[in-house]
């Protein structure tokens, strides 16, 4: 499974994969926040149009809310407050959910390292 380096490579990472599933997120109130918002609005505040739904808990990637979208739980589960994303399917599988988890759980690099960039590490 792919693992998530940067900001940059989470925005292409969830518009990729919608894009791959026929999805946008233009008709939705928070259109793709991921792609509207700084590195810095993104690991700090709120889904836009959605006041007291903080986008992350930077380090702690499986309570954080994006995940809990994807996931389909807590304000997402079949008794919260909003659909599971994204609303009406498909919906992405645990293990495609975990490259996010583990990017929160990173503490949410902004930039890659030397070595992360472009895939393989020099061999020698
Ligand atoms: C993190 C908190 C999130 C909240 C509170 C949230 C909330 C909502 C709500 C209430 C809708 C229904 C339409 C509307 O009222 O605007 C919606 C639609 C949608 N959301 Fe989210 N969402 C979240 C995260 C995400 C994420 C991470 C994705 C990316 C996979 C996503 C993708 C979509 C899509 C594709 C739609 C449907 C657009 C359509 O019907 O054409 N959402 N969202």
């Amino acid at each position: 499974m792919a693992s998530i380096h940067s900001f940059e490579e989470l925005q292409d990472y969830l518009t990729g994969w919608l894009a791959e599933h026929g999805k946008s997120a233009d008709r939705s109130r928070h259109k793709a926040f991921w792609d509207t918002m700084t590195y810095q609005e993104f690991i700090t505040k709120d889904v836009p149009r959605f006041p007291g739904v903080k986008i992350l808990i930077k380090g702690d990637g499986l309570p954080s809310q994006i995940v809990q979208s994807l996931l389909g739980v807590g304000l997402f589960g079949p008794d919260g407050e909003y659909p599971r994303m994204p609303r009406g399917g498909p919906y992405m599988s645990y293990s495609e959910i975990q490259p996010i988890i583990d990017w929160i759980n990173n503490g949410c690099p902004e930039f890659a390292t030397r070595s992360e960039e472009g895939g393989e590490s020099p061999s020698s």
